[in-house]
């Protein structure tokens, strides 16, 4: 049960909830009993979000006006009483690093880091008020290592990761707490929406990398939801219930095998060696 010294439902917002992971967390919340702002892009989403009993919020992340609107209208909405923010929206942007042109890539940090930010700092002043409150993000196993062909979103996750961990050292004793999570492969429109940002912005035939494009990456994009040890958004959904209630949650939740493994093999060997393996999975 949702933890509240309010005699009110406690409200939380998520972003992000067209699709996978942020909708499978907006209506596990709301079966849970809490008031769940959640974000959409696309109108006819929104009007989807209401009919299912969530509170639609418009957000675009890459724009800062919008951001400003959705952090004015939910902190009027919940009298700026939020327990939680779920910064989960994002996408990712394959493509090898010396394809990336620096529109391409300042929009991924547009996106997943500088929008996510800003949303964060604009809801900072009333968890301080209320003497408490989350700020769980989404970030991913692609925030503790790296893949070929990933180096926009990775660097986006890792700078999410640095931002977290700051974060959560300069908010001590205030009450509000910052949160990792860290899924692996997730059945989600991921994917799908990864396949579209590569046709839109990498030159498959002028570059260095064409072979490699054509034989593995576009098969792998295309294979939506089947990369080994893919789990549903549920298994998230449970991670983002721990962060959210536990008394004392931990800085960062692993959800899937690959999470685990990969992250005590970052810990445990040498960076070529970490390499290596990276290479063959990548
Ligand atoms: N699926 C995985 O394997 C996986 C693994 C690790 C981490 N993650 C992380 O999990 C989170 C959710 O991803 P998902 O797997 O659920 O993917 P998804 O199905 O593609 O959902 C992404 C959500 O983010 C929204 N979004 C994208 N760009 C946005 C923007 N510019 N402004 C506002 N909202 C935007 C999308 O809205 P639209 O429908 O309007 O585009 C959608 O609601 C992301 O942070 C992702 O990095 C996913």
């Amino acid at each position: 049960m949702p933890a509240s010294s309010h005699d009110f439902p406690p409200a939380v917002l998520v972003t992000g909830c067209s699709s996978g992971i942020g909708a499978a967390i907006a209506r596990g919340l709301r079966d849970r009993g809490y008031r769940v702002f959640a974000t959409y892009r696309d109108p006819r989403d929104g009007e989807r979000l209401g009919k299912e009993g969530l509170e639609p919020v418009a957000l675009e992340l890459a724009d800062p006006d919008s951001v400003a609107a959705c952090a004015g209208e939910v902190t009027e909405r919940s009298s700026g009483r939020l327990q939680a923010l779920v910064n989960n929206a994002a996408y990712g942007q394959p493509g090898a690093v010396e394809d990336l042109s620096r529109d391409v890539l300042r929009h991924q940090f547009e996106v997943n880091l500088l929008g996510t930010h800003d949303l964060t700092v604009r809801l900072l002043p009333a968890f301080r008020r209320q003497g408490g409150g989350r700020v769980i993000n989404m970030s991913s196993v692609l925030g503790l290592v790296a893949l070929p062909y990933r180096g926009a979103y990775n660097a986006t996750k890792f700078a999410l990761e640095g931002l977290t961990d700051t974060l959560r050292l300069e908010l001590a004793g205030t009450g509000v707490l910052p949160i990792l999570i860290e899924p692996g492969p997730i059945a989600s429109r991921f994917r799908e929406h990864a396949l579209t940002a590569f046709r839109e912005n990498i030159d498959v035939a002028a570059s260095a990398h064409r072979d490699a494009y054509r034989e593995e990456l576009g098969a792998r994009l295309e294979s939506e939801g089947k990369a080994p040890f893919t789990l549903g958004p549920e298994a998230v959904l449970a991670k983002t219930v721990k962060a959210l209630e536990a008394r004392s949650p931990r800085p960062r939740y692993y959800v899937t095998l690959p999470t685990y493994l990969l992250a005590t093999l970052k810990r445990a060997l040498p960076t070529s060696a970490l390499d290596s393996v990276l290479r063959r999975i990548g």
